[in-house]
């Protein structure tokens, strides 16, 4: 291969890495400002681990070009775990409904391996608890205060 072909090569890898991580980074930034409208006891529902930084599945909701509200996963496996979060003030109006819906559909044809998306949820997260069972999840087991839910997607 000609030595300007390999570089030009080179150059175009690393703009892609460079352009990837800013995405990254930027996605990151936006589930920062969201976890900040969260109260203690969401705080609480979401455990130590406030976000997965390093999901491979990420999306958002937006209004007016703000974003309220993020669904991300990650991926191991077979398996998809899910995390979930609405600005309080836009709740119950069907936004993580329809985040969890289209994670659904997207993760199995981005991800072929993933056969079914886990959830765990702490054992007094009403509202979690009712979205999983309103979307057909079911309850696999339930050990130190929390249940863990799973939907098959294939
Ligand atoms: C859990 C959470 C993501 C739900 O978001 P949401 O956008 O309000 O949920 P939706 O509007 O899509 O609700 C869908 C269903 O969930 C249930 N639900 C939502 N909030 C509820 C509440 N406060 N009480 C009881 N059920 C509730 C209802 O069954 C609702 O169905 P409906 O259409 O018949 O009312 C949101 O409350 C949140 O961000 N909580 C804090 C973070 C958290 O706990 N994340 C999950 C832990 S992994």
């Amino acid at each position: 291969m000609n030595h300007m072909i390999l570089m030009e090569m080179i150059n175009l890898i690393k703009e892609k890495s460079i352009i990837n991580e800013n995405v990254s980074k930027e996605e990151i930034n936006l589930v920062k400002k969201i976890n900040n409208t969260l109260t203690n006891q969401d705080k609480e529902y979401l455990g130590p681990r406030w976000f997965y930084d390093d999901s491979q599945y990420r999306n958002f909701h937006c209004i007016n070009k703000e974003p309220v509200a993020y669904i991300e996963s990650r991926i191991i496996g077979t398996k998809a775990y899910l995390e979930i979060v609405v600005h309080p003030k836009y709740r119950k109006k069907g936004i993580a409904k329809n985040l969890i819906a289209k994670a659904m559909e997207e993760i199995p044809s981005k991800f072929k391996d993933v056969e079914r998306l886990y959830w765990v949820v702490k054992e007094d997260n009403i509202p979690s608890i009712h979205l999983a069972n309103k979307l057909g999840f079911t309850k696999i087991a339930e050990k130190n205060k929390e249940l863990r839910f799973i939907l098959e997607i294939k």
